[in-house]
């Protein structure tokens, strides 16, 4: 069984590598012998973290990286590939929200939000995916939200609708890519995870009136921990997913059946 799931000679790219999700994706990942690269804008926190991951006998990588800029998108996979040896798995996860009310969403609040968490996607997983492709298959998984498919009414009246439009397109981009690399064995999926604890979301933890209402909508009655996406991303980049494409994994305590 441990085979199954071992990601033992696989080389797996993590973007927002530095973030709350992405550092407990990285471990994660290499806990299951991943050998590990940390793509994000953020090359100290990256460089620490590889720092970290290199105590547990894995290779890492620490690469600054712009997602929303394709230059820096080209060289990430080459150098993933030249220090490295190759690229199995690409988990796009380096993602922002902008908290406004509908009316203050200006145009650049607009770009920077559907610049990062859907336009990086694409560009990097296309170029990722060529890889892949060359070498005989890969792994792609698509950081979404609950947010893509569900619809909260903040209590102080700010909207998510940039961020629900570009996770909702995260989610039909996946669906698209899965069916066109179908025959090339290169598997995307999405993870939708719920509100989890980490600095995007501190301040919505902080706020009574946010935090009741968010858990007042969850069966499970929680915010989610980081720790309950590790399981998810190392079956969707395994082995054991083998046939799984195209589909929405959604992590969410129950919100999206309730
Ligand atoms: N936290 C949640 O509740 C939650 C819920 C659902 C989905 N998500 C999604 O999960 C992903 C990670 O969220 P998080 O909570 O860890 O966020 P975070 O803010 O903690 O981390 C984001 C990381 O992305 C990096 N980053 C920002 N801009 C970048 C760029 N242009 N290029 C490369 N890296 C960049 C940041 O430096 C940071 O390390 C996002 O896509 C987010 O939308 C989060």
């Amino acid at each position: 069984m441990s085979a199954l799931f071992s990601l033992v000679d696989r080389i797996a790219l993590v973007t927002g590598g530095c973030g709350g999700i992405g550092r407990g994706l990285a471990r994660g990942l290499a806990e299951a012998g991943a050998d590990i690269v940390i793509a994000d804008i953020d090359l100290t926190g990256a460089d620490e973290l590889c720092a970290e991951i290199e105590t547990m006998g894995r290779r890492c990588l620490a690469v600054k990286t712009d997602i929303t800029q394709i230059e820096d998108v080209e060289r990430l996979v080459s150098t993933t590939t030249a220090t490295l040896g190759g690229l199995h798995v690409l988990v796009n996860n380096a993602g922002t929200n902008i908290r406004k009310r509908l009316d203050e969403v200006t145009p650049d609040d607009w770009d920077r939000v559907l610049d990062l968490n859907l336009k990086g996607y694409f560009f990097l997983t296309r170029h990722a995916g060529q890889t892949m492709a060359e070498n005989g298959g890969g792994k792609v998984i698509n950081m979404a939200s609950l947010m893509a498919t569900s619809v909260f009414r903040n209590p102080h009246g700010q909207t998510y609708a940039p961020y629900s439009a570009s996770k909702g397109g995260v989610i039909s981009l996946t669906r698209a890519l899965a069916v066109e690399w179908a025959a090339k064995n290169i598997q995307v999926n999405s993870i939708c995870p719920t509100f989890i604890e980490t600095p995007l979301t501190q301040r919505l933890k902080d706020d009574p009136v946010v935090f009741d209402a968010i858990i007042g909508r969850t069966p499970m009655g929680r915010f989610g921990r980081v720790d309950d996406l590790v399981g998810p991303c190392v079956f969707l980049a395994s082995r054991a997913s083998d046939l799984v494409t195209g589909t929405t994994l959604y992590v969410d305590g129950g919100w999206s059946v309730s």
